[in-house]
């Protein structure tokens, strides 16, 4: 069990993440329309919120991934482990890898030779991951990465020349715009060989006000996590936001399947961070995150366009979200 940020010491990583992390903030508030980047949302407060959405009653996505998951397991460990060659199983945001757990037990189980690789931008799910997994998953071989999505995928294929299978689940491709999400397949596929294959979890289209609702809680979580980043830009870049004077907002299109979020400014207002003075005027917005919805077919065109071959597709009981197994070709 290692982290591969071998060569940097924790404050020269420390330095780099945090001067990355206010140039990105300054480039979203300094645009026309402001916005944040999602991927800062997961500081340890941001990842402890994530899980209270995923445990809202509203909050379906983890809910029907996790029946995904519990119920056919064995069907989704017979599709990964394929022809039996050993692999590497690379989870692209795994979080808390809750969901993907029930997996690794079963091919734990199967005796199947496998590596678990989480990558995840946040240091702390990593550590979190790389402290628990042992204890919970006694002989797993793990191999923790912390850092973006391909910068890792990259280490991870430095490090071993095994078959690859990359879960990316939770609807994370849906945190993209549609073209967005497209280039990323194609960027994946560059960084996959023949035999590799990819496990994605998509949420799809359904009745827009089950959708809205899942990102408009009751108990006002998923608010809380969209403000959350204002407080970390305050801890983290000597930001002055007055979180009170922002508020969440959602909306879903049916039409196009984007589910955004915003943060409206409730007065006329002036932020200092990093140095730099931000104007806000009130009812001015920042885009914060969309949470895209797709068919099945679009989901088959992503896959084809990006080189890949649908070959397995996994549906909850509901049908309102897909597990699909892609094949590189
Ligand atoms: C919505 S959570 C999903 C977690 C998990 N996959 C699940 O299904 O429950 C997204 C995770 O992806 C990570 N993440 C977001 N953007 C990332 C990036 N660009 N590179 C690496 N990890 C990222 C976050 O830190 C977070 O843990």
């Amino acid at each position: 069990m290692k982290n591969f940020e071998s060569t940097l010491t924790p404050q020269m990583q420390d330095n780099n993440t945090n001067q990355q992390f206010c140039a990105d903030v300054m480039a979203g508030l300094a645009a026309t329309p402001k916005y944040l980047e999602a991927k800062y949302f997961y500081d340890a407060a941001g990842d402890e919120l994530f899980q209270e959405i995923m445990n809202a009653p509203e909050y379906y996505p983890t809910n029907c991934e996790l029946e995904i998951f519990t119920q056919q397991t064995a069907a989704l460990a017979q599709a990964i482990i394929a022809d039996g060659s050993p692999f590497d199983l690379i989870e692209l945001g795994a979080g808390d890898a809750m969901k993907s757990t029930h997996l690794l037990r079963h091919l734990l189980d199967k005796q199947t030779d496998f590596t678990y690789v989480p990558i995840d931008i946040s240091g702390h799910v990593i550590n979190y991951l790389n402290e628990t997994l042992p204890q919970t998953l006694p002989g797993l071989q793990l191999e923790g990465l912390t850092g973006e999505y391909f910068d890792m995928l990259k280490r991870a294929a430095q490090i071993s020349t095994r078959r690859k299978v990359v879960l990316f689940l939770g609807s994370n491709i849906g945190n993209m715009p549609v073209s967005d999400a497209q280039g990323f397949c194609t960027e994946m596929r560059k960084h996959l060989s023949e035999g590799d294959s990819v496990l994605i979890g998509i949420d799809l289209k359904k009745n827009p006000k089950t959708i809205l609702a899942a990102y408009n809680d009751a108990g006002g979580v998923t608010s809380q996590f969209n403000l959350n980043l204002l407080t970390r830009i305050n801890h983290e870049l000597q930001g002055n936001f007055n979180v009170s004077q922002f508020e969440h907002y959602p909306m879903y299109d049916p039409e196009t399947g984007a589910c955004k979020s915003y943060l409206i400014s409730l007065a006329d207002q002036q932020v200092q961070l990093c140095d730099e003075t931000f104007v806000f005027k009130k009812d001015e917005y920042i885009y914060m995150e969309i949470s895209q919805k797709y068919t099945v077919t679009q989901t088959n065109e992503m896959a084809a366009s990006a080189g890949f071959k649908p070959v397995n597709h996994f549906f909850d009981s509901k049908g309102w979200f897909l597990d699909a197994i892609w094949m590189v070709v």
